[in-house]
């Protein structure tokens, strides 16, 4: 029984949740494809039990908490996530995430662009800030930084690649690192090519990776330090999570990735009804984020370099290999 109960709130802390009313959920995305709902719907058990045994001791304590409390039932629609991931639409098209660990009340931000949209956020949610994670130096992911670590103390984590040129960083990792989010192992994805020292936070417990500028939804960044087969090393490493991961990346980009993608590989169906599905939900002004590893497979142009359709309307030759054809697939997209 008391096993059970652990792995159900396992599988309730792997489903999305979202605490703003901006932010999609799972059963507030109407819109959201019907094979991906019924892969969430039928996944997150297997992945919560398959996590039981990396469960931090904290999460534990925290389920014992809720079950003595008579809070916890194994329902999925009810109980709540450990860790909440809210988003926080930041300049232009930009996304930072607040992370709230509900157990012990840990505060942490993704990406913060710019300081003012995540300080009312957590007035509005009645916190404090712990933590700024850093995907890259890029000013419109650590913009924010220093007013947020002035107002509230926060620790500053990033690679030790940027140890130089991420503003005010205090705790650096490396590729292979975890690190501990109040209890939620969170491990450290070295992923050059957008730039040297871009990394991304993969959240195991939680099925969730937050990606920065490395994968969006069909697309990916921009090759400014990084050479093709760097990107595609790094595309590879994130994909090979498992499906359901839920993707977290840093710009709204997916409508305008859609007409790309559609542009060269036009008899994709899975693409098709996802790109009038993004359409749809851009109209709403809702987000298009977060996708998941196993939609991205099927759509994004930049991880179906052996696409023979995406091969042809390029006219790339045979003998490329998968770097080659994702730089030519660049290059296009850089030229669309
Ligand atoms: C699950 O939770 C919902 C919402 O709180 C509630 O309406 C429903 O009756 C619950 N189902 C079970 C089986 O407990
Ligand atoms: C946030 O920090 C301020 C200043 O230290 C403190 O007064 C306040 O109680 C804290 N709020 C929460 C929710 O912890
Ligand atoms: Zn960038």
């Amino acid at each position: 029984m008391r096993m059970l109960s652990k792995a159900c709130s396992l599988v309730a802390s792997s489903l999305p949740r979202c605490s703003s009313s901006a932010a999609p959920t799972i059963r507030g995305q109407p819109s959201l494809l019907p094979s991906v709902r019924k892969e969430w719907l039928d996944k997150p058990l297997l992945y919560g039990i398959g996590t039981l045994l990396v469960m931090p001791l904290t999460t534990l304590h925290g389920v014992g908490r809720m079950f003595g409390a008579g809070r916890f039932l194994c329902n999925m629609t009810s109980v709540s996530s450990s860790l909440q991931i809210e988003l926080v639409p930041c300049l232009q098209d930009n996304y930072a995430y607040i992370l709230h660990d509900v157990d012990t009340g840990t505060v942490g931000v993704v990406d913060p662009s710019e300081a003012t949209p995540i300080i009312n956020a957590l007035e509005k949610r009645n916190q404090n800030l712990t933590y700024i994670l850093n995907t890259h130096h890029h000013y419109d992911h650590t913009g924010g930084n220093l007013e947020l670590k002035a107002k509230y103390g926060a620790k500053v984590i990033g690679s030790a690649k940027d140890r130089d040129r991420i503003p005010g960083i205090d705790i650096t990792l490396s590729e292979g690192d975890t690190w501990m989010f109040a209890g939620h192992q969170v491990l450290v994805m070295e992923t050059p090519g957008h730039t040297s020292g871009h990394v991304c936070y993969h959240f195991p417990g939680s099925g969730a990776i937050f990606t920065g500028d490395t994968l969006f939804s069909l697309s990916c960044g921009k090759l400014f330090e990084g050479t093709p087969q760097q990107m595609y090393s790094s595309l590879q490493k994130i994909i090979a999570l498992p499906d359901e991961t839920r993707v977290y990346c840093g710009h709204e980009y997916t409508l305008s990735n859609s007409k790309f993608a559609l542009s060269i590989e036009p008899g994709n169906k899975d693409l098709q009804e996802y790109a009038a599905n993004a359409a749809d939900l851009r109209k709403r002004n809702t987000p298009t984020v977060p996708t998941t590893i196993g939609r991205e497979k099927q759509c994004n142009p930049f991880l179906r370099t052996s696409s023979p359709e995406i091969k042809n309307t390029l006219s790339i030759p045979d003998h490329f290999d998968d770097a080659r054809v994702l730089e030519v697939v660049r290059r296009a997209k850089d030229n669309f």
